[in-house]
């Protein structure tokens, strides 16, 4: 499971550009479902057939980014943020365009704590504005640079968010034999600017049940804000965060299943944030949703953090729930 979550952190793919990701993940599902296709927003969607309920599964493949807005004449590039960023984070950092140029991100003199973005540039080493237009143009847009480690237990990329629960998604659907539902699993496009994809995606699939697969936050780190959340502590099951909270028999037939199955698993109350579950839920006449998240250290950094046994209880979360004949929903 490693080898493939390296190979999707280390993929492009900012909101609004996630073909090169998708058409990836599209390879690694298209033998398990009985037929994957794109919609016009840029979702993936893989869809294996059944007679059951109809289950919307969402996790996104956009990642957060920059966006270049304008180009000066010493070569210098400013830039604006795709997705949430907090500039201090951004210091230092590489940044990656699609044709593979790479730049370095640098500030204007001043204090750290008056550090916006306004007031830092990327640098792709160009000595001219000439010479940086031949590289990049005004709109390109840029994912933070930054390959995979692997410390054992725990694993660290850029974009774990979201493309661990991307890699949730594919496992499950390797290992799943049977199911009587009818299951859509969604890679959904520009969730990092505001759960775009899964808005069209869901109005789209028109579900019984959604569940969003996403990372949330930990509070298990030195004066950590505080929440119940550990790394390793299994799979979270979301009770709310700002753009949802979860049904209430989504969360208890959750709760049942980790618990008849042995499953490792923690209760989330995020207080800041949303995930896809935020948009499928109020879709049409409204549509019972939840979320299943994997704990995430250090999310919307150049390094996020997750245990891969956290993960593995997430797939196995999944795989109880299409297996379930989920009557009470
Ligand atoms: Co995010
Ligand atoms: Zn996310």
């Amino acid at each position: 499971m490693k080898e493939l979550i390296k190979e999707l952190v280390e993929s492009y793919g900012p909101a609004g550009f996630e073909n090169e990701i998708t058409t990836k993940i599209s390879e690694l599902v298209k033998d398990y479902v009985d037929e994957v296709y794109t919609d016009k927003l840029g979702n993936l969607i893989a869809h294996k057939k059944g007679t059951g309920k109809k289950i919307m599964f969402s996790a996104h493949a956009d990642e957060i980014g920059v966006v270049v807005t304008f180009i000066d004449k010493n070569g210098f590039l400013r830039f604006s943020n795709v997705g949430g960023l907090n500039p201090l984070t951004l210091l230092g950092n590489r940044v990656r365009f699609q044709n593979g140029t790479i730049g370095v991100i640098g500030k204007e003199k001043g204090e750290l704590k008056d550090l916006a973005i306004d007031k830092m540039y990327i640098d792709i080493g160009a000595e001219s504005e000439k010479e940086a237009k031949e590289k990049v143009s005004i709109g390109d847009f840029a994912i933070i640079h930054r390959e995979f480690a692997d410390l054992g237990n725990r694993v660290i990329g850029k974009s774990m968010d979201d493309r661990i629960g991307c890699v949730v998604l594919i496992e499950a659907l390797r290992r799943l034999n049977h199911s009587e539902h009818d299951l859509y699993f969604v890679f959904s496009a520009q969730e990092e600017v505001g759960l775009r994809g899964a808005r069209t995606a869901a109005y789209d699939i028109d579900p019984d049940l959604g569940i969003a697969l996403d990372v949330t936050l930990t509070g298990d780190t030195p004066k950590a804000h505080t929440m119940a959340v550990e790394l390793g502590k299994g799979a979270a099951i979301k009770v709310k965060d700002a753009s949802v909270i979860t049904h209430p028999k989504v969360k208890d037939l959750l709760i049942k299943l980790a618990e008849d199955n042995k499953i490792d698993y923690q209760l989330e109350v995020l207080e800041f944030g949303g995930t896809d579950a935020g948009a499928i839920h109020l879709t049409k006449t409204g549509v019972p949703s939840g979320a299943i998240s994997i704990p995430c250290r250090y999310v919307h950094t150049a390094s996020e953090m997750v245990d891969v046994r956290d993960v593995e209880n997430c797939v196995k979360l999944v795989l109880a729930l299409v297996q379930d004949p989920i009557s009470e929903i």
